[in-house]
């Protein structure tokens, strides 16, 4: 049996290990909170907001200048904003994505009006406050600005925002104008119209319901509103929970208004009903307000109001938003004092960006690189955030509201899986910065499997079916791989992260992803935010299954939309349960495998498969034959750039009878240009097939040059690395700044497509560092170019090793002070210099006749990685391609590099 691991306790001595270093601010000064918050249209547009809350915070708050909704994020930088701009409340925002819909939001909006019982602006336009020009900061801990009241003698309002995970936390200072009689109130809008996007281009309004309860003699106002933009997607199965949905907040003001006045609102605009001394109220397009007096009855300079302002949310219930306002086992102070909650979140957020130490060599655009950077730490380190509550009265036990089985349960949860994204790079960094969330995210995933029958592919609160693919599948390897699981022993100072059981589930819920179709899966065709269908999962798994019976494999272009992006990445997750079903115990494995046999005979008929299989081998074999099946040997594109013969090869939808579709059909966020170099756990195979290293490169070189390549979505974002495989490291050494730099700056514009909740930046962080996980599940990196003469980034040490462990006990990397692995990346010049002479892990050296490879092993508990640059293209890595001669100057030697085609290998190392 495997020994049983006390999951709280775990977390808690990595965190309070974490904790006891205080790690330095000043790396917080690089971080650019506009950046992604811009851009012409959703598309184009980071989809980011400039937010404070702490990583992975379950309520992010930010000055909202739209109405939030799929599409439109509440803050969308313009220069007209920036310019003369007005703000219309600050808003507590669970909206993940761009493309993503709002939940549970709380909000808190200033004001000041006429007389002891002046209007209350409650409609979003009418309550928008004008800036005052440069008083406009923005921070990771603290936003502050200053707001004039309009038409009110002057008067105006400074603001100070701060948050932490689940509680906003405001210091509003009204300042009194010319005129005596007006008077400030502070109005929390609770229910709204909200927009529901239909595809593929209706926004319908609906008007959610919600209460409010005023508590005058507590000083405290609570609410619900039952929003949730994205039910309209909710599976079938699941989706009478969603209706059942419900947000809560509760806000405490340090300022008494039992005296100086409170009430209700419903309604906006000239249709506001208010309803003063009212202490509770229902409804749609509802409010509740607080008003404050100045002290001085006339009207002078310096007649001012302070008000703080705790305002805490709750999936669970308004007993539960009450108490996170003050529950210290989260980190929620219960302080009135706004600075002591900005130093927490800035404490929060050093712990993960102060990790980088970037030494540049002050090239021109060296700080700008750095910004980029530290930022990509910032946005990378928010998603999934948690959705877990503190149990009250129980140190440090979490639990949650599931919206899949409208339950309240004990544990660890976590919303925000942006799954088809982040499988990619995403949880490979997380995987380095933050351990300590792995074991809750993961239990997270198994959670909803438990709770609504299938791992998650687009968690916002409930599943939403958005892209295609079962990449959990890939998240789960990954991490088990990477130490998260199974196979340690306590004597040699691991500690196995989960249980038996929650082995047995994971397996449980991979082997289904693999064997499982959807629901009328040969009639439904699960397009993209396609509702009232169930969970999508594997859409087109019935034919996917029968490869060598029918000549199939593929997912039928006339029955399901996406026909070869979901070929090609079921194959992937196949390989990603074949790589989980060596790491999980055997027995569990076998024991919990059902329907093997039907569809490996349905897999090899006609085939002799007599020499046996197992789930590990029929895997295999599935993920490298059915991608194949789309590949279409003689489709072609002319060499337009690269010259002499067209390009051959190209993955190709094909109906359910075989015949092949047209070359534009079939795909996701790409073409079959970009998906034609979507086999990243055959890399071999893909190169031979496109007729070896030398004219596979062509290839790559066309797709870039030819203007096919859109790095605004994920399928592009291996390519530029896949030059390294094919023995001409050079170019990916290129390909890599030149991306970086086209795609990536120090602006509000400077994410050229959305940050899919932590990809985009995940691959600037990866590439800086040098390296990039090309197959997320094979435990090795493919090298690039690093950006910086030298990065240290000290790794929380993972929750599986305990002080008894070699890492710790004998490894030169090991920093006791901050409680870290160190891995150090050196590479002097490399901000003017791109290529890469020589390279060093460890000591070991990757001659230039050597595959450009680290291995996760190599660096998991620190370690140096000594690059040598230059500023022309070298031998290293195969060059310009390893397959040309190279002659010295001299003309006396030559050298010839060989890589193997088939040495990168996916397996496990
Ligand atoms: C932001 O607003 C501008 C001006 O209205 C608009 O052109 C742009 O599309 C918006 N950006 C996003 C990402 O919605
Ligand atoms: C700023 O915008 C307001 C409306 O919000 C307008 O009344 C005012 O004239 C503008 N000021 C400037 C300097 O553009
Ligand atoms: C709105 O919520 C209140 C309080 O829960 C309830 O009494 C009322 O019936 C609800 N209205 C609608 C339209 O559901
Ligand atoms: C609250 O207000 C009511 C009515 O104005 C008043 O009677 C009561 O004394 C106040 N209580 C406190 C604690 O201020
Ligand atoms: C939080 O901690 C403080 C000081 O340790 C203690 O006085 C207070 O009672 C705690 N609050 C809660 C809600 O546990
Ligand atoms: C599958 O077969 C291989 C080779 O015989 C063996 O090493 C492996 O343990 C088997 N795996 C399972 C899950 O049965
Ligand atoms: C490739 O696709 C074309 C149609 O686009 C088709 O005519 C041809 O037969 C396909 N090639 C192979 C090898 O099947
Ligand atoms: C440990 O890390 C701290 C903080 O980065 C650093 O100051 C110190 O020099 C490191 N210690 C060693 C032995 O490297």
């Amino acid at each position: 049996m495997y020994p049983i691991c006390i999951a709280s306790l775990l977390s808690l001595s990595s965190l309070t290990g974490t904790l006891a270093y205080e790690w330095p601010k000043y790396s917080l000064y690089s971080v650019n909170p506009l950046i992604g918050s811009a851009g012409p249209e959703p598309n184009l547009s980071g989809g980011m907001i400039p937010s404070v809350a702490p990583p992975f915070g379950s309520t992010r708050w930010v000055a909202q200048n739209q109405n939030s909704y799929v599409s439109a994020t509440p803050f969308n930088y313009t220069e007209s904003y920036m310019n003369n701009g007005t703000i219309h409340g600050f808003m507590g925002t669970r909206q993940p994505a761009i493309w993503m819909g709002e939940s549970a939001w709380a909000a808190i909006v200033p004001g000041i009006s006429s007389g002891s019982e002046g209007d209350i602006k409650a409609g979003f336009e009418e309550r928008g406050l004008p800036k005052a020009a440069g008083t406009e900061k923005f921070g990771v801990g603290l936003y502050s600005v200053e707001l004039a009241i309009p038409d009110s003698g002057g008067s105006t309002v400074h603001v100070s925002m701060s948050a932490s995970s689940r509680v906003g936390h405001f210091l509003f200072t009204f300042n009194q104008g010319s005129e005596s009689e007006y008077q400030p109130y502070i109005f929390l809008p609770t229910t709204r119209a909200a927009t529901i996007f239909h595809n593929p281009n209706i926004f319908d309004i609906t008007y959610p319901n919600g209460t409010v309860h005023i508590f005058p003699l507590t000083s405290e106002i609570c609410g619900s509103n039952t929003e949730m933009q994205d039910f309209i997607l909710a599976p079938n199965s699941i989706k009478d929970a969603a209706n059942h949905f419900t947000g809560w907040y509760c806000a405490i003001f340090d300022t008494s208004f039992n005296d100086t006045g409170y009430g209700v609102t419903v309604g906006s605009g000239d249709s506001t009903m208010r309803t003063e001394w009212a202490d509770s109220g229902s409804g749609e397009e509802l409010g509740a307000y607080a008003r404050f007096r100045f002290p001085s009855s006339s009207g002078t300079q310096n007649n001012i109001v302070t008000v703080n302002v705790r305002i805490a949310t709750s999936l669970i219930s308004m007993e539960q938003a009450r108490y996170n306002l003050n529950a210290n086992s989260t980190n929620e102070f219960g302080s009135f004092n706004v600075q002591e909650t900005q130093s927490a979140t800035e404490n929060a957020w050093a712990e993960k960006v102060g990790r980088f130490q970037v030494e540049t060599d002050g090239s021109s655009d060296s700080e700008e690189k750095l910004a980029v950077f530290l930022t990509g730490v910032f946005h990378a380190m928010q998603y999934p955030y948690e959705v877990h509550e503190p149990i009250p009265t129980s140190l440090n036990a979490q639990q949650y509201y599931s919206a899949y089985d409208n339950a309240v349960h004990e544990g660890e949860s976590y919303s925000g899986y942006s799954i088809w994204d982040t499988y990619r790079a995403e949880w490979g960094l997380l995987i380095l910065l933050a351990p300590e969330r792995i074991p809750g995210m993961v239990r997270s995933m198994l959670q909803d499997y438990e709770e609504g029958g299938w791992l998650p592919m687009w968690k916002n609160i409930i599943e939403t079916n958005i892209m295609v693919g079962t990449h959990a599948d890939s998240l789960l390897a990954e991490a088990v791989l990477k130490g998260f699981g199974a196979g340690s022993t306590e004597e040699n100072g691991l500690q196995t992260t989960f249980t038996t059981d929650e082995l047995t589930t994971m397996w449980k819920a991979t082997w289904k992803d693999a064997s499982v179709p959807p629901m009328d899966d040969l009639s439904v065709v699960y397009s993209d935010r396609e509702e009232d269908v169930d969970y999508e999962v594997r859409a087109g798994l019935s034919t996917f299954f029968e490869q060598y019976a029918t000549g199939q494999g593929w997912v039928a272009n006339d029955i399901h939309s996406e026909s070869v992006s979901r070929t090609l990445d079921y194959a992937y997750d196949d390989h990603a349960v074949a790589v989980l079903s060596t790491l999980i115990p055997l027995e569990i494995v076998q024991e919990n495998t059902p329907k093997l046999d039907e569809i490996a005979t349905e897999f090899y008929a006609n085939k002799n498969a007599s020499n046996g299989y197992n789930v590990t081998t029929l895997l295999n074999d599935r993920s490298m034959a059915n991608p194949w099946t789309v590949w279409n040997a003689t489709a072609s594109s002319p060499a337009v750039i690269t010259g002499g013969e067209d390009i051959k090869g190209f993955v190709q939808a094909r109906e359910q009878n075989g015949d092949w579709a047209a070359t534009t059909d079939g795909f996701t966020e790409g073409d079959r240009w970009v998906y034609s170099f979507a086999y990243v756990h055959d890399v071999a195979e893909l190169v031979t097939r496109r007729g070896g290293n030398e004219s596979f490169v062509k290839s790559l070189n066309e797709f870039y040059d030819g203007g096919w390549v859109d790095f605004t979505n994920e399928p592009a974002h291996h390519t530029p690395y896949l030059y390294a495989l094919a023995g001409a490291a050079s170019y990916t050494q290129e390909r890599v700044r030149e991306i970086a730099k086209s795609n990536y700056n120090n602006t509000p514009n400077g994410l050229s497509g959305n940050e899919d909740c932590g990809q985009m930046s995940a691959w600037y962080v990866f590439s800086a560092m040098g390296f990039y996980p090309v197959n997320p599940v094979s435990g090795v990196y493919v090298v690039g170019s690093p950006f910086f003469s030298s990065l240290t980034v000290s790794m929380p040490v993972p929750p599986f090793i305990t002080p008894s462990h070699s890492s710790i006990t004998s490894n030169p990397y090991y920093n006791s002070t901050t409680n870290s692995f160190d891995l150090r990346i050196s590479a002097p010049g490399a901000e003017t210099k791109p290529y890469v002479k020589s390279l060093k892990v460890n000591g070991r050296v990757i001659a230039d006749g050597e595959e450009p490879l680290i291995s996760h092993e190599e660096i998991r508990f620190g370690g140096l990685i000594e690059f040598e640059m230059s500023d022309q293209v070298e031998n290293w890595g195969g060059g310009r391609g390893a397959w040309v001669e190279t002659t010295s100057d001299a003309g006396n030697s030559s050298t010839t590099y060989s890589f193997s085609e088939q040495s990168y290998s996916s397996t496990v190392p």
